[in-house]
């Protein structure tokens, strides 16, 4: 099967599309034939090992020195069952799923093994592949970080970050809560995350919200220039700051500043299923910036690396049906 791999770190040229074994699924797992994937911004860091300060040499250790010791990268899959090991039952040749093997990575392929009580979900028929494999990446990070802070109905939430793949699903997430969300990006942008339902918007370009005086019970900041140092006088008494994105000072500070929540939650079956049925009742639409044949996967990381794709860049495979 051809998959894309990555066998140093580098610009978005190192990713070569080469062929390699087509894995044989255990008698536990699940052979998932690729219809859509995305390059989310995780991926693109990891390939060009563009971390915050102080994390290199612990990624380095993690992931490999001079490249990822997994040299397929991709997180997220939605596809079509095409085998089952001897042991599965909950899935059959021909469903519809999405599927991760976490932090394995491996989905930038034309197929992806998975374990049956993996990170693994039925698509709804309503649901395209795309959209699906869309919802998950924000949308996992999203319902983590909301569950782990407790936002609540009628709380105030700010998302720093609000038009990109974490920040569109976390507007529309929020608003399903019932929070009354501002979200902060670019002007050009402004409409699209007012129509996801923030009900403010703030362009960072002309105004900076911590000078505004305004208060939030909630504050996520999914771009990195808002730490907690930068925004805790945005709070409101008994506020809580999301750090999606920390270097290693910040992680560390983390650990005795109680409105900080941070840290690489754990994604569950469970998340999924969340999203697809979010994403089924219409209560959640998938946000997509780019779809590109997965021979393209090196424009792909380019457009990742701008830091302003609006949403998802989806990869899709070319199939008879
Ligand atoms: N901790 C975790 O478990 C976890 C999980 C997932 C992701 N992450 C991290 O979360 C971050 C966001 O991921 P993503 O996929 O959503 O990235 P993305 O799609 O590239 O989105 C970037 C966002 O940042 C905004 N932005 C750019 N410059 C800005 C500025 N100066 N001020 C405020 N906003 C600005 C962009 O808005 P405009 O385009 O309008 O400028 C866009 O909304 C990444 O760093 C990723 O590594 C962490």
């Amino acid at each position: 099967m051809k998959a894309a791999v990555i066998e140093r770190y580098g610009p978005p040229e190192v990713v070569q599309i080469k062929d390699v074994p087509t894995p044989v699924p255990a008698d536990d797992e699940v052979l998932v034939e690729s219809y859509a994937v995305t390059v989310n911004s995780g991926d693109a860091r990891v390939r060009a090992l563009r971390v915050p300060r102080g994390v290199s040499p612990m990624m380095r250790l993690r992931l490999g020195f001079t490249g990822p010791r997994q040299p397929v990268m991709g997180f997220e899959v939605a596809g079509r069952v095409e085998a089952v090991g001897s042991a599965v039952t909950t899935f059959q040749p021909g469903d519809r799923v999405v599927a991760s093997r976490g932090f394995k990575f491996g989905c930038h392929a034309e197929h992806v093994a998975v374990a049956e009580d993996g990170l693994i979900a039925r698509i709804p028929d309503s649901l395209s592949y795309e959209d699906a494999v869309a919802l998950c990446f924000g949308g996992t990070t999203s319902l983590i970080f909301f569950g782990m802070g407790k936002l609540a109905e009628g709380e105030t939430l700010l998302v720093n970050g609000a038009s990109g793949a974490v920040g569109t699903m976390a507007v529309q997430i929020a608003r399903h809560l019932g929070a009354e969300v501002t979200g902060v990006c670019s002007g050009a942008n402004a409409e699209l995350v007012k129509g996801l339902g923030a009900d403010h918007v703030v362009d960072y370009t002309a105004e900076d919200f911590t000078r505004s005086g305004r208060r939030y019970d909630v504050i996520m900041d999914n771009h990195g220039n808002a730490p907690y140092s930068r925004v805790k006088g945005s709070l409101a008494p008994g506020g809580r700051f999301l750090q999606v994105i920390a270097d290693l000072p910040q992680m560390i500070a983390a650990t005795w500043q109680k409105p900080v929540i941070g840290g690489s939650p754990k994604v569950t079956a469970d998340l999924f299923r969340t999203l697809m049925s979010l994403g089924e009742s219409g209560e959640l639409k998938a946000v997509i910036d780019t779809v590109l044949p997965f021979s393209q996967i090196v424009e792909a990381h380019r457009r990742v690396d701008t830091g302003h794709k609006v949403g998802s860049v989806v990869l899709t495979f070319d199939h008879d049906d």
